[in-house]
């Protein structure tokens, strides 16, 4: 089944609107800041397709587990979970891992990515001189991740994606939805969401405090995300000071919520539970959906350039249970668990689900 398209695809399509003089960058251009990119490249409809790959399962309930394989996992953690581990004489509880996670993947966003370069080479270079092997291996590290982390994040936009992020979202039949983000983190796509089915609410949840307070607190209020006009019709930037966003500090397990919102939301959520709890992650994208309403998801995608990242970043992002899948394996999860899949596909790291409840 195909995603109906509705007359708000508009927000695809390049010019029409005016350029916003107040603001760093315009529709149409992309611009390198030094934390992250700019990017109001609108292309045209048509030409989304170019940044989602969508596959071509058509019967999901012809698809078997023998066939597709299973996620493998990430298992290089990050030295401060051993040695909370080992200081503490216990598992390092799930939340904790995640509050740990949240410090330490923030500190990389609001790094000056070519400073941060500049800064590690030079301390590279100062270490070779100490003729320490352990001082050298160490600063040598460092100049690997903040050079992958540039480039990964902050020239390619590989995170947040947000040419992919739309092609995956686009095509909703939502008018002024109330939007669920589970495990909000910065609340990056319930913005793009917003900003593309402007004129509801975006509710983000996430149990860290630290999230609402710093991830989401000191998210760039310049940062523009391109969006629809429905006074216009037509393209335009929206900024978060703009939007109807609340954020929830709270367990998801615990929300009062009912089966109210057009769109429940989850971004790297799934992969972090084995299999005998993702039946209860897919639940969360169930129970609080109305009628007719859709469940996006996505996941990081198994691929080489996934591996890389979280073997040279793991230091910085290794502290929870985490896996890497393909599509068609996070597809026949979420079939497997009542859904039915209306969009599955790939952006540039992760894959991408629209469903809808069986
Ligand atoms: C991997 S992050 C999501 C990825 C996100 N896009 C990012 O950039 O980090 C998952 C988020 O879910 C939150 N989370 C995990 N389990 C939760 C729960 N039971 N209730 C609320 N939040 C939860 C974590 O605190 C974390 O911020």
């Amino acid at each position: 089944m195909e995603v109906p398209s509705k007359p708000r695809d508009a927000v695809a399509e390049a010019g029409g609107a005016p350029p916003i003089d107040a603001h760093p960058v315009r529709i149409g251009e992309t611009r390198l800041g030094p934390q992250f990119r700019y990017d109001l490249r609108a292309p045209r409809l048509e030409e989304l397709d170019r940044f989602i790959v969508e596959r071509p399962i058509r019967d999901w309930s012809l698809v078997r587990w023998k066939d597709v394989g299973k996620p493998i996992r990430v298992e290089n953690y990050a030295s401060g979970k051993r040695l909370w581990e080992e200081k503490h004489g216990d598992t390092m509880p799930v939340k904790t891992s995640w509050e740990m996670f949240n410090r330490s993947f923030h500190s990389w966003f609001v790094k000056d990515g070519p400073e941060a370069q500049r800064a590690a080479m030079r301390r590279a270079l100062k270490s070779l001189a100490s003729l320490r092997a352990d001082e050298i291996a160490s600063v040598f590290q460092e100049l690997q991740q903040v050079t992958l982390w540039n480039l990964a994040h902050r020239v390619t936009d590989t995170i947040w994606d947000p040419r992919g992020k739309r092609a995956l979202f686009r095509g909703l039949d939502v008018k002024r939805p109330r939007i669920l983000f589970l495990g909000a983190a910065e609340g990056y796509e319930a913005m793009q969401l917003y900003a593309m089915y402007p004129g509801g609410e975006a509710v983000m949840v996430d149990y860290d405090a630290f999230c609402r307070d710093h991830r989401f607190g000191d998210f760039p209020e310049d940062y523009p995300f391109l969006g629809y006009d429905p006074a216009t019709g037509s393209a335009r930037p929206w900024y978060r000071s703009e939007m109807n966003l609340a954020y929830l500090v709270e367990d998801i397990r615990k929300l009062p919520f009912g089966r109210e919102f057009d769109i429940v939301l989850s971004v790297g959520l799934l992969e972090h539970f084995p299999d005998e709890y993702k039946p209860e992650c897919i639940e969360w994208h169930r129970k609080f959906l109305r009628p007719g309403g859709y469940a996006i998801l996505t996941t990081p995608r198994l691929g080489w350039r996934t591996k890389l990242f979280y073997h040279v970043m793991a230091e910085a992002m290794n502290y929870t249970y985490r896996e890497l899948m393909t599509v068609d394996q996070m597809g026949l999860y979420l079939y497997e668990n009542g859904f039915n899949i209306l969009r599955h596909g790939w952006i540039k790291t992760h894959n991408g689900i629209v469903a809808q409840p069986r």
